[in-house]
């Protein structure tokens, strides 16, 4: 538990967040294998004489290991949500089933307590909940559903009465364990499949309305319910370090949540409604950009200005780390500080896809971490700058968020790029980012856009700079 809390401080900053991440996993080891010396402990002499459970347990170990070793080292950058959201699904199905497992077996004792009534069921209506969305949620993300928000006809009124119905089941066998009703093993057995089938199908129709734009969100809100689940089904079983590990992982969830959702100046009910941001799941490809006069701006007049700064801004976006295009920025703004200008990177909270996405592909590219800078102490920086380079990064630099009214990203906390003296903008074309809106900061007098690709072309802004 020390080593899970410890862990989870350390991932406040990029520059301690691999040791945090080890800590916790250390900490983890050390649970699983206390746990199973307490199973022999407890249960020696007949695992002696029936070892198939260890057998189970040690096979579900290495094959279930085993993919997740092979995904989560394959799995690129920007995939990352869709992989965490399959690890929740994988999550929450298996509290699910603990839980349910739980529940045959008390009933089958006939001493059914209440409170062992209530872990067991919300352990398997989590479970179950999360299980489902998770699925569909890491589905829209790798385009198998469709990452438009999906409606059918009385799908909200399914979605309530899915949740009535596993609310009633809920009551009823509470208070079937404090023997207020009477019901036979069977119709209780029976109202849990139907509140669990209940719970799976309200992931669905809770997932399928809310758009791709908004999934990391839902899947933040996802992660937070497998960590509940866990820590439920840590009472079912009374394991304490299953109840204190699902306990964070259900409140730095809720927390990252409510941090996501605030960043994007949405609401979480706002979001769970559901029906924004599909189009920008298509990245609105059929858009021409803004209407008005763009200037474009070459290699070499963007190397000059940047050679001849006293001090640059980089603004890391998505496109950056499509492009993996870390390592060349690395490189032009160690090139530029060998010219004596002043790099730094300015880091939005909801830059890329996934919370931190940013700092993580900066620091995989070794970027020092003093260079990358939050929003809030960034932004005063930009009216002292001479340029800031945009790279990959659109909705967040939209200052419609901060003048539009009538924008979807109204009230969104941008970066306060148009202040800097001088903008470049390296994209591939006047496409928008994943709100599907255009951006008034191409249309700027001061910036220059440089029309490629984020690698390509800052390894071509490197030679050019080269050459200066
Ligand atoms: P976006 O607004 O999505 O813009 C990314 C831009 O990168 C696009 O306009 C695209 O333009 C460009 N791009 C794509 N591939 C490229 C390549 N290979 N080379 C160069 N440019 C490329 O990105 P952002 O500014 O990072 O904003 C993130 C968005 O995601 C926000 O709307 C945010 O709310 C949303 N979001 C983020 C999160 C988290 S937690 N990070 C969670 C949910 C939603 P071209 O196609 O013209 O190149």
């Amino acid at each position: 538990a020390a080593a899970f809390v410890l862990g989870l401080h350390q991932m406040n900053s990029p520059a301690t967040a691999r040791g945090g991440n080890k800590r916790s996993a250390a900490g983890m080891t050390v649970a699983v294998v206390a746990t199973f010396i307490w199973l022999f402990v407890r249960e020696g002499s007949d695992l002696l004489n029936n070892p198939m459970p260890i057998v189970i347990i040690v096979a579900g170990f290495i094959v279930g290991g085993g993919v997740g070793w092979v995904m989560a080292r394959r799995v690129a950058m920007t995939a990352m949500p869709q992989l965490v959201s399959l690890f929740n699904a994988v999550g929450g199905g298996g509290a699910a089933l603990v839980a349910i497992d739980d529940y045959i077996r008390e009933t089958s004792r006939g001493n059914m307590e209440v409170s062992t009534a209530i872990f067991v069921v919300l352990g398997a209506v989590f479970g179950a909940v999360t299980f489902s969305g998770s699925l569909i949620a890491s589905g829209k993300l790798q385009g198998v559903v469709s990452g438009q928000p999906i409606f059918f006809p009385g799908s909200r009124l399914v979605t309530v009465l899915l949740a009535l119905i596993t609310v009633a089941g809920f009551l009823l066998l509470v208070l079937s364990a404090a023997n207020v009703v009477a019901l036979s093993p069977e119709i209780e057995m029976l109202t849990l499949g139907v509140i669990v089938l209940a719970g799976l199908l309200f992931g669905v129709t809770m997932t399928l309305p809310i758009g791709g734009a908004d999934m990391p969100v839902v899947i933040s809100l996802l992660n937070s319910f497998t960590g509940t689940a866990a820590a439920m089904a840590g009472f079912v079983i009374g394991n304490p370090v299953l109840i204190i590990a699902g306990a964070l992982v259900g409140a730095s969830g809720a927390i990252l949540t409510k941090l996501m959702a605030d960043a994007m100046n949405r609401s979480i009910m706002n979001i769970m409604v559901g029906g924004f941001g599909g189009g920008a799941a298509e990245g609105a490809a059929g858009a021409g950009g803004p209407g008005g006069d763009v200037r474009t701006i070459g290699l070499d007049d963007a190397a000059i200005q940047l050679a001849y700064a006293q001090k640059v801004i980089v603004v890391p976006g998505y496109g950056l780390a499509v492009a993996q295009a870390q390592h060349a920025v690395r490189e032009l703004a160690e090139l530029l500080e060998e010219r004596g200008v002043e790099v730094s990177y300015a880091i939005h909270p909801v830059a890329g896809r996934m919370p931190g996405h940013m700092n993580v592909l900066l620091a995989e590219a070794n970027v020092p971490y003093p260079q990358l800078k939050e929003m809030d102490e960034i932004n005063p920086e930009f009216s002292r700058t001479d340029v800031a380079l945009v790279v990959g990064a659109n909705d967040v630099t939209n200052p419609a968020a901060r003048s539009n009214p009538q924008s979807p990203i109204y009230g969104m906390p941008i970066l306060d790029v148009d202040n800097a003296r001088s903008i470049i903008v390296m994209k591939r074309s006047m496409r928008p980012g994943y709100a599907g809106i255009d951006n008034e900061l191409y249309l700027n007098p001061k910036t220059g856009m440089l029309f490629a690709d984020a690698k390509d072309g800052l390894m071509e802004l490197v030679a050019a700079v080269k050459q200066v």
